[in-house]
Formats: C-alpha cells, sequence, structure tokens
C-alpha cells in the first residue's frame, strides 16, 4: 500500500482540525445544505451532562440549521470492546430518549436516527474497504491502541482492530462529509479519508470514472472538556463521576454534594491551580451563559457550599425541560422503537443508492 496513512500526532492533528472547524462553522451557516453531518454514540448507557454540554447541544443546534443530520447508534461496535451485549437493545433505546428529550426530532428536523447493525448496506462497504488498507495500519491507530491498553486487554479481537474501518462505512455510506467529534476520534477520520481517496483513485479516477466518496471532515465543539465530579478526569459514567441526563433532582443535588473541591474558601476562577472548583464554575457557566470569572466573583466568600449550591440549581433549571420531556417519553415505547425503525429505512434507502453506484465502479453490476 502506497502512502500510508501516518496518524499525525492527535495534539498536531487538533490544531489544524480546529481551524478547519471554524471555516467550516461559518460556511454552515450559509449553505447548510451543502453538507451532511454524520456522527453517533455507542449503546453502553444513559448519557450524561459531559455528553449534553460537548456533544448533544451541538448537534440540536446543527439540526435547527437545516443541516440534514444523520445520528447513528454503534451497536455492532459495542461488541468490540465490551463482553457484555445483554443491554444494547435497552441502550439504544434509552439513547434515543437522551437524543429526543435534548431536542432532535426526526419529524420536524431533517434528522435520521438508526443503529448501524440495521443497515446492511453500511455493512456490506466493509468488505471492499477492508481491501483499501494494510494490518500495518490497522494496528497502529492510536485510538485503538489506547483503548487496547486502558482496557488491558489480552486478546485483542480482529473486531477491534477493524472497528475504524466500519466508522468508515458509517460516515462513507450516506457520503457524510461532517462529522461533529471528540480529540479522540481524528485517527478515525484520517483512516475515514484514506479509504474515501483510495476508493475514488482506484476504482473511479483510474477508471476515467466520477469519483463516489466525500472526504469528510471532523467538527470539533468548541466546549472545554468537562471533567468528571472528582474533577481529575473526564466525566465518565463508569468512573461514577458523572451527572445523568436521566438523575432526579435529588439525586443531582445529592452528586454535586459529594464533588471535591480545594481548602480554600475564597472562591476564583483557575482551571491551573484548582482544577475542581473551575469545572464546577464551568458548569454554572454552561448553564447561565456568564462567565466563569462573574460567577467565581459573585461565590466569593460564600465558598464551596455555595458554589455547590448555586450550581446544583442552575443545572436543575437547565435539565428541567429536558428530564420532563424524558419521563413523557419513557412512557411511549412503542414511538422510541418506531423513531429507530423510521431510521433504518431512510438510511437504507440513502445506503442502497451508494451501493449501487460502488458495485458499478468495481465493475460488479449484474
Ligand atoms: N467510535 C465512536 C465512539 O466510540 C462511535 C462511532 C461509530 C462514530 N461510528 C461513528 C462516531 C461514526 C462518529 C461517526 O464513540
Amino acid at each position: 500500500m502506497s502512502d500510508e496513512i501516518q496518524y499525525t500526532d492527535i495534539n498536531k492533528s487538533f490544531e489544524a482540525a480546529v481551524e478547519k472547524s471554524k471555516i467550516i462553522e461559518a460556511d454552515l451557516l450559509v449553505n447548510p445544505k451543502k453538507y451532511r453531518v454524520l456522527t453517533g454514540d455507542r449503546p453502553t448507557g444513559n448519557l450524561h451532562i459531559g455528553h449534553y454540554f460537548g456533544s448533544l447541544q451541538n448537534r440540536v443546534r446543527l439540526a435547527n440549521l437545516g443541516v440534514p443530520t444523520m445520528i447513528l447508534i454503534a451497536d455492532y461496535q459495542v461488541l468490540t470492546d465490551h463482553d457484555a451485549f445483554d443491554k444494547i437493545s435497552q441502550n439504544t433505546k434509552q439513547l434515543v430518549i437522551d437524543y429526543l428529550a435534548a431536542g432532535l426530532n426526526p419529524e420536524k428536523q431533517d434528522v435520521i436516527i438508526y443503529p448501524h447493525s440495521y443497515v446492511p448496506e453500511c455493512n456490506q462497504l466493509m468488505l471492499p474497504f477492508l481491501t483499501l488498507v494494510s494490518n500495518a495500519e490497522l494496528s497502529r491507530n492510536p485510538t485503538v491502541k489506547e483503548e487496547i491498553e486502558s482496557a488491558g486487554l489480552k486478546n485483542v479481537n480482529a473486531g477491534m482492530y477493524t472497528y475504524p474501518v466500519h466508522q468508515a462505512c458509517d460516515i462513507l455510506f450516506c457520503k457524510g462529509n461532517i462529522v461533529p467529534v471528540g480529540k479522540d476520534q481524528l485517527p478515525h477520520l484520517e483512516m475515514t479519508r484514506t479509504i474515501a481517496n483510495r476508493f475514488n483513485r482506484k476504482f473511479c479516477l483510474d477508471m476515467g470514472k466520477e469519483p463516489v466518496f466525500p472526504e469528510p471532515q471532523a467538527l470539533l465543539s468548541k466546549t472545554p472538556m468537562i471533567l468528571g465530579l472528582d474533577g481529575s478526569q473526564k466525566m465518565s459514567k463508569s468512573r461514577n463521576n458523572a451527572i445523568m441526563l436521566c438523575a432526579t433532582e435529588d439525586e443531582t443535588a445529592k452528586m454535586i454534594k459529594k464533588a471535591k473541591t480545594d481548602g480554600e474558601r475564597n472562591i476564583t476562577y483557575d482551571p491551573v491551580n484548582r482544577p475542581e472548583v473551575a469545572n464546577l464554575l464551568m458548569l454554572i457557566s454552561l448553564c447561565t451563559k456568564e462567565t466563569p470569572e462573574a460567577i467565581a466573583a459573585r461565590i466569593g466568600e460564600g465558598g464551596g457550599g455555595m458554589l455547590k449550591n448555586t450550581l446544583t440549581e442552575a443545572l436543575n433549571e437547565e435539565l428541567r425541560p429536558l428530564r420532563e420531556e424524558r419521563k413523557r417519553l419513557e412512557a411511549q415505547p412503542d414511538y422510541i422503537r418506531q423513531v429507530l425503525l423510521n431510521g433504518a429505512e431512510k438510511a437504507r434507502e440513502i445506503g442502497i443508492k451508494t451501493l449501487n453506484e460502488v458495485r458499478e465502479r468495481m465493475n460488479m453490476m449484474i
């Protein structure tokens, strides 16, 4: 394979991706229909406020701008890094409830929500795509390596090494060109672009035909990373430092009471030296839209207690409509299922078209 994927240092490609994101953001406002957003989550559990501020709000914003948006639930991907699969269906439906409650609405916006296991045309791209990357490229993917290491996996299944190729199928089957993701997904986007380019070269341009696939770009969200309530690591349900969207107001208050702060009474915004306090101030700021500095100045000698009370109130108020909507949706399992089935049907229509183009380019049409 010539021109091996180099996987630019995530931190370096991060800077470049941030710059590109700014240009795309400006154009999205003017030409929303030029784009198709494709993004998604693994169905491993309910979403928390890190997802809400980090990605959900952004998806809702894009959908409301009129950008055609595909939200996929990566159920197959769960099999690559989780032994347990008994809750996939339940988690998938919970994800849909979180999406809808946050303001995504397939009936009112150009939004399609579906599990990728229900779109065979997407999965079918996997076979030609696997022939376009080398084993070495798969095993050098920094995000995959990191996942293997942090999970302490000894016997790594082939799905773990190949899921980034499936992610390329997810993005390319619908010709997605904008992928709102976090930094850790940048290597997968490099692989997706490489696969798109190699396919376009080998099966299209070199044969004097029109290319099939776009070159998808990451859209990095502006929200700074949200730390867990311990203030030291990323918010995540498994680390027990997360506030879930589905939590009650009391549960939210209790979680925040236990949040880590520091010994200093006077509240100041100092992310470097006081990361725990800064994180709580940032969360309040995300709810009230005031700057963290202004909130800190207002609380001042009120100390950690007042900081926590302010956050509890702001967050519960911010999430109240979402949580009410969640309850309403939980009582409608048939509707949730229908959203997924309708989404899968629409996704398949798109996938059938792409797969036909792909077959034609590969000289497999009968
Ligand atoms: N890999 C993503 C994650 O672990 C989930 C995912 C699968 C995804 N396919 C995608 C994200 C396509 C964006 C685009 O969270």
